[in-house]
């Protein structure tokens, strides 16, 4: 980003294949764009083989090992998008909290915050520049290195889940102990999350100045909210987030689509459609039909195949994808699965999903 706060281009690659961006800003397109979420993952033998040896974050410091990591599922399968190989976690790391990647348990912060004065442990005025510059550096080097081949995602924990991962120090099946503070420390969490949103939007803006084309929100943990919780907690941050994103951008003259994934978070859908997203991310307990009724035309739709359909046979995957594609119907629709990749899943049915969403919705663009 320059002195003044606008948004300088780089001498990037022309984009050769722009049917995600289109597809996110509800444009017609030859065949329904298709992605996945952890598409770089341990499911692929060559990023075992990269990751082997040496720690999760450090892997994430290193531009040139992000940069391998993304390109990788992009050699193997016709994705029509990249996203940026990093993890959420980087901003409590930001936020001066240690957080380490421990094998067969997962993200771990050894002191979590418990109660609100453990705020004062977390950094007041973050340097996004100094903290994350590294991931804006990945973010940099792997656009040229895509060659315009697809556009690249960046993307962001949002408030809430960072916020549960803060607290609980790690996974939790039922994050009473975060919860815990939205109902007796409301005022110390909404000070967290505005804490929160306020790196998030520095941390986005300097994604898209480094060369990021579009940009996901992941609120993971949505779905261990109830609705009433959901518009206080959650909802208010997403929204901040896009507006103020877009308003700086759109400064600049730039237009860059946003994606608000929420995950389990059914009672928001009628709501995500009208907070600044273009691209509202649905995970797998969402009927196509009935997402498209709810959101009314409002936004592009994203998603939405059970990750687990994935351990099916391959023309069984085939008939899943065109069910799904007929009920999302081609136009403003982007097809990933309901939530991440998981490890032992089979490359060459991730394959046959890639190539099963191209084929039907080539087809169904044929016949309308
Ligand atoms: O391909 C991609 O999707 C890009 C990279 C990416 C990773 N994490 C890499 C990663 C993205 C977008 C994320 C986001 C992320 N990280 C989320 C939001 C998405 C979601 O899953 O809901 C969350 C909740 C995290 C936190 C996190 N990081 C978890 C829960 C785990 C898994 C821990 C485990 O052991 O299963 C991670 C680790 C992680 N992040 C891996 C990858 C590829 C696997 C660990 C490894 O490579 O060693």
């Amino acid at each position: 980003m320059s002195k003044d706060g606008l948004i300088l281009p780089k001498d990037f690659p022309q984009l050769l294949n722009d049917t995600f961006l289109r597809a996110a800003r509800g444009e017609e397109t030859e065949h329904v764009p298709v992605w996945c979420m952890r598409q770089a993952g341990r499911y692929l033998p060559e990023f075992r083989e990269s990751r082997a040896g040496r720690d999760f974050f450090e892997t994430c410091r290193s531009p040139e090992a992000c940069c391998e990591l993304t390109l990788q599922p992009l050699r193997r399968f016709p994705f029509d998008a990249a996203i940026i190989f990093s993890d959420i976690l980087v901003i409590p790391q930001a936020l001066g909290m240690d957080v380490q990647m421990v094998q067969g348990k997962g993200p771990t912060f050894p002191e979590p915050l418990k109660e609100p004065e453990d705020l004062q442990r977390l950094q007041a005025k973050v340097d996004v520049e100094k903290e994350l510059g590294y991931v804006f550096r990945a973010i940099t080097l792997t656009r040229h290195k895509i060659e315009g081949k697809v556009p690249l995602i960046g993307f962001t924990g949002a408030p809430w889940t960072l916020m549960s991962y803060m607290i609980e120090g790690g996974g939790s099946n039922t994050h009473s102990k975060a919860k815990r503070w939205l109902y007796r420390h409301p005022e110390a969490s909404h000070m967290l999350l505005k804490m929160l949103t306020d790196v998030i939007v520095e941390y986005l803006l300097g994604q898209v100045a480094a060369g990021a084309q579009a940009l996901q929100v992941f609120e993971s943990h949505a779905g261990i909210l109830g609705p009433v919780e959901f518009k206080e907690f959650s909802l208010p941050y997403l929204r901040d987030i896009a507006r103020r994103v877009k308003d700086k951008l759109k400064e600049a003259g730039q237009d860059v689509p946003m994606i608000v994934f929420a995950k389990d978070a059914h009672y928001g859908l009628e709501d995500l459609s009208q907070s600044y997203y273009e691209v509202v991310g649905l995970d797998w307990t969402i009927d196509p039909r009935s997402a498209r009724e709810r959101t009314g035309g409002k936004v592009s739709l994203q998603g939405n195949m059970d990750p687990c359909a994935l351990y099916s046979p391959k023309e069984r995957i085939s008939d899943i994808v065109k069910k799904m594609v007929e009920g999302f119907g081609t136009r403003g629709y982007i097809a990933n699965l309901g939530h991440g990749l998981y490890p032992d899943m089979d490359p060459e049915n991730v394959g046959a999903f890639v190539e099963a969403v191209h084929q039907h919705s080539k087809q169904m663009n044929k016949r309308s």
